[in-house]
């Protein structure tokens, strides 16, 4: 089964192919960061806008990869929340209007299922159970994962998301948008431990996030020694990292063995932190956990974990209806 995979929620318009729900036959991200670059953040009205200017081109340039005429898919998936609800919007009218179109069946799906979904376009997919560990810029989730279209929620952040946190560091060290991969090209120039930021594990053996608090001691830092000493960024940028990594790493660690489960999944945009691979990846071999980390490219927002996702839904039976509509937040 041929699945086009369409993606808005957020400031990336995303069209792709997908085979069987494992095989990216052709996928395109079209980034709109240096729309967003000068306000710090992505601003909803521009990236709605923004959408609408590129989603037709976006989707033909998919087809066009995959050598299709648009006859030749099965079926569109589409984002339908959580995200901005305008940005969301452009997509889902989108695929709806072409699904119609083309007389094709079409499902809308949660974009948190497609970053969990996204573990089985890579070349190792892992076998279910696992614990999954969601980090982007708006969630920082644990999961529990049984099948494709299954997810148990074992713990979440209470309040900042761990990409959320890298993106208002960077702004706090005056090093731009998106922060993400900023602070990670940072932190190689600093070392982390000269300065000393808290790690937010709340409670150690509870599964719930927390970095407003570690955000917040980067921000008295900064405010009270960054005048004098201006050339500490690297090391508060690797410190800052290295208490993400920390957390991240302990609690899906031991998620896995509270699940007693031997594998494990990292996605979402912050699993292309090359500081966070590594350490999973050594911390994982020593507890002989199988680790599963998508390419860097299928970890950020992209349209081939949708048609991933849609596929199984769609083979499961599920339908979007004309009359369904887009939703800006949501629990698996
Ligand atoms: O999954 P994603 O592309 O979009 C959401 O669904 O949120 O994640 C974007 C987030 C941003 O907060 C960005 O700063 C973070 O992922 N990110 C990173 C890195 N690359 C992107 N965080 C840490 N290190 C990176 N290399
Ligand atoms: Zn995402």
């Amino acid at each position: 089964m041929i699945v086009l995979g369409i993606e808005s929620s957020c400031d990336e318009t995303a069209a792709a192919v997908v085979a069987d729900g494992n095989r990216v036959i052709a996928s395109i991200v079209a980034s709109q960061v240096e729309i967003h670059h000068p306000y710090g953040g992505v601003v909803p009205e521009l990236a709605s806008r923004r959408h609408v200017e590129v989603i037709v081109s976006v989707v033909d340039q998919a087809l066009a990869e995959a050598g299709l005429d648009p006859s030749r898919i099965d079926a569109v998936a589409v984002t339908q929340g959580p995200g901005l609800v305008g940005a969301l919007l452009v997509g889902f009218s989108f695929a709806k209007a072409y699904a119609y179109a083309l007389e094709k069946p079409w499902v809308g799906v949660n974009h948190l299922e497609g970053h969990i979904n996204s573990v089985f376009l890579a070349s190792d997919p892992p076998a279910f159970p696992f614990v999954a560990l969601l980090a982007s810029g708006g969630h920082t989730s644990l999961y529990y994962v049984t099948d494709p279209i299954r997810a148990e929620l074992m713990g979440q952040t209470r309040d900042d998301a761990a990409g959320e946190a890298f993106d208002k560091v960077a702004k706090l060290l005056g090093l731009g948008y998106p922060g993400g991969r900023i602070i990670g090209q940072m932190a190689e120039k600093g070392i982390p431990g000269r300065i000393v930021f808290p790690r937010p594990y709340l409670d150690r053996n509870g599964f719930d996030f927390s970095f407003s608090g570690l955000k917040s001691a980067v921000r008295r830092h900064v405010q009270v020694y960054l005048k004098d000493d201006p050339d500490t960024v690297p090391d508060i940028a690797a410190e800052f990292q290295e208490a993400v990594v920390d957390v991240l790493t302990d609690k899906l660690i031991r998620g896995a063995r509270h699940k007693k489960c031997d594998q494990i999944a990292l996605v979402g945009g912050v699993a292309a932190n090359q500081r966070l691979r590594e350490r999973l990846l050594a911390e994982a071999a020593r507890e002989g956990l199988a680790v599963h980390i998508p390419p860097v490219d299928l970890c950020q927002d992209n349209a081939a974990m949708i048609a991933a996702v849609g596929y199984h839904y769609l083979q499961a039976g599920f339908r979007g209806d004309l009359t369904d509509d887009v939703y800006s937040r949501t629990r698996i």
